[in-house]
Formats: C-alpha cells, structure tokens, sequence
C-alpha cells in the first residue's frame, strides 16, 4: 500500500465529508433563521418521538397501547405539517442531507470494509498528479455542446462528405460506448486525431467522467509526461514501492488515456515505453484512448513501424474537424 499517498487522500476525505456536514447544519440553520416555525415544530417532532420510544418500551398495558397510538399519530400529523412548511419555501427533508461527492460511500472512501473506486481513483490522482482530471467535473457528457460545430458541409475546407456537427454526433456516440465497453474485448481503443482546438481533450474527459462514474480507475497523462515518467524510472537506481506501484497502474487500470502525442521530443528509450504500453495493454485487453494533432500519415513518418501497425489495427480512429473552439469562445466573449 503507497501508505504516505494513502493517508493524504485518508486525510483529504475526512475534510471533504466535515465539510459537507457542516454545511448542511449551517444551510439547516440559516432557514431555520428565516423560519422558526420550522424549528418549532422539529422541536415538538422530537419530543413527541421521545415519548413514543420510551411508551413502546412500557406498553405492558391497554391504557399505554392506547396513548402510544396518539403519539403516533400526533406525530405523523407535525411531520406532515413540517413537510408542508418546507414545501411552501421550496425545500424538502432531503436538502438539509449533508451533499456528498460519491453516493456509494458518502465519501467516507469504504463500502462493507471495502475501498471505494473513488478512493482508489484518488489515490491514482494524487500520485500521478492528474490536474486535468479535475475538469471532468466542468467537461463531461451532460455538458457536451454541440453548438461549437457547424452543420454545413464543406468537403473542400474539412476534407469530409459530412458537416462538422454530424461528425461530431458521430465521434460523441463512439465514444459513449467506448465509455461503457471498457471490458469488452470487442471494443477497439480509440485515436482521437484533428488540428488545435476541435475538443479532443474534452471528449476524452467526459470518457474519463463516464468511466469513473462506473467505479473504473483511470489515468489520464500528457505523452510528455508520461514518457519521461517512465524513463526516469527504468532508469532510477533504487526503486521504492510507490514508484513501483505507480509504474505498474500504467498496465493495470481499465483506462489509460494519453494525450497530446506527437508534443514530445521522442528518443529510443521513449518509443520503446510507448510500444511497451501500446503492447502490454493489447494483450491484456486494457482500453488506451490517445489523442493527437498528427494525422496516421504523420504518425507513420514519425514513429516506428511496429507503433503505427497497431493503431492502424487495434484502434478506431476519430477524426475530428471545425473550427477552433478556443478561437471561437474568445469571438463569443468579446
Ligand atoms: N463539446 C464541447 N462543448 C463545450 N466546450 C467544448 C467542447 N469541446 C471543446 N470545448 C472547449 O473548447 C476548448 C478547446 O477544446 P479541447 O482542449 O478539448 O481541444 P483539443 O482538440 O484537445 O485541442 P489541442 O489539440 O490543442 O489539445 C476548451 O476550452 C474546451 O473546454
Ligand atoms: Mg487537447
Ligand atoms: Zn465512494
């Protein structure tokens, strides 16, 4: 067990599950500022819940059957009475419940003395410092917009038969599946490949979100850095037990995605990490999505043969065209 990682992310959701507490005591508290009705009659629920206990544990005779099904009705009725109130300001009982990040656990991290996924998840994130994971919060499916991509066709400008917007449809729909086929061996792997800007990097979040939210683990890492990780490390002398088990993830989790390849300066100790994870996840039927600027031409010139013949086989390749989303957002703002 990566212990000093573990007691980090240990820490993180002790803080993470306080804080969702006592912020629901305190949004409890202001309405019940605003309205102390409501805390009157909260007040009396629980009174009135405390005699019916203390009755039921009594109730030898007729006279305290008797009493104890008027508090129970005196009770449903302040219950109904407080709903109502909370009806008449928009609320109910559920939103004074502390928001937590992940439904399975409460973020306490363990279900039935079981790691939760998302602990595990944020183990991998803590270890290998996945800042852009953070955005799938910003970046995922329900936040898709298909507005950024024309629906006009022009073969000349994009190479295409179809518009942007259909192609997109298209990409956004392999990629759903791809998202939820992450076991199947009949799944390809995907290559998201298009010039700046077209949302390689977001579709791959919202894979990421998606995958996530299935309980699988993932790591998303630049091809730059993730290269020089690996060669730092097949060249380091002393090897603790975290950098071991954070090389071995690379060839273990149910979803690597590499972005941004062709960035990196290659050199012969980085191609033979590259066609070691290419490989080694072939084989072990492990899901790899890489995203590039470079065309598969480009990707033949520049990487050796025996990289390329297996996109050219094992990966579904997605090209994305339009304009530059980034160029266009800015446009909007102005
Ligand atoms: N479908 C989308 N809906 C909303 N915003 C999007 C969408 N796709 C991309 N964006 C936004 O557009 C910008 C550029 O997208 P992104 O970073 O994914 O492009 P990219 O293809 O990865 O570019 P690069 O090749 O430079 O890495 C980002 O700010 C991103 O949030
Ligand atoms: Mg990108
Ligand atoms: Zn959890």
């Amino acid at each position: 067990m990566q212990s000093s990682v573990f007691r980090k992310v240990e820490r993180d959701f002790n803080v993470k599950r306080q804080h969702a507490q006592s912020d629901a005591r305190n949004f409890k508290k202001n309405v019940y500022d605003e309205n102390p009705a409501l805390e009157e009659i909260e007040t009396k629920i629980n009174m009135v819940a405390l005699k019916s206990a203390k009755s039921r544990i009594f109730s030898d005779d007729l006279s305290r059957q008797v009493e104890q099904e008027k508090l129970e009705v005196k009770l449903e009725k302040l219950n109904r009475e407080y709903n109502e109130k909370l009806k008449q300001i928009g609320l109910t009982r559920e939103d004074f419940e502390p928001k937590y990040d992940c439904p399975k656990c409460n973020d306490t991290g363990f279900v039935d003395n079981k790691m939760c996924s998302c602990f595990n998840q944020e183990m991998i994130n803590e270890s290998f410092k996945q800042s852009n994971l953070s955005k799938i919060k910003e970046e995922n499916f329900e936040t898709f917009d298909f507005g950024y991509y024309s629906s006009t066709n022009n073969k000349d400008k994009y190479g295409i038969d179809k518009s942007p917007l259909e192609n997109i449809d298209g990409i956004r729909k392999i990629a759903f599946k791809f998202s939820h086929s992450l076991d199947d061996p009949a799944q390809k792997n995907l290559l998201f490949t298009g010039s700046t800007g077209l949302g390689k990097t977001f579709l791959a979040n919202c894979i990421a979100a998606e995958a996530i939210k299935q309980g699988k683990a993932v790591i998303y890492q630049t091809a730059p850095i993730l290269l020089d990780k690996m060669v730092d490390y097949k060249f380091k002398f002393n090897k603790t037990e975290s950098e071991r088990e954070e090389y071995d993830k690379i060839f273990d989790v149910d979803l690597l995605i590499i972005d941004d390849l062709g960035t990196e300066s290659m050199n012969s100790a980085k191609f033979s990490e590259l066609f070691n994870i290419l490989n080694t996840r072939l084989l072990k039927n492990k899901k790899i999505l890489i995203s590039t600027n470079l065309t598969p031409q480009e990707i033949k010139r520049e990487y050796e043969e025996r990289i390329f013949s297996r996109f050219v086989g094992d990966f579904l390749i997605c090209r994305f065209v339009g304009e530059d989303i980034r160029l266009l957002k800015k446009k909007l703002s102005k």
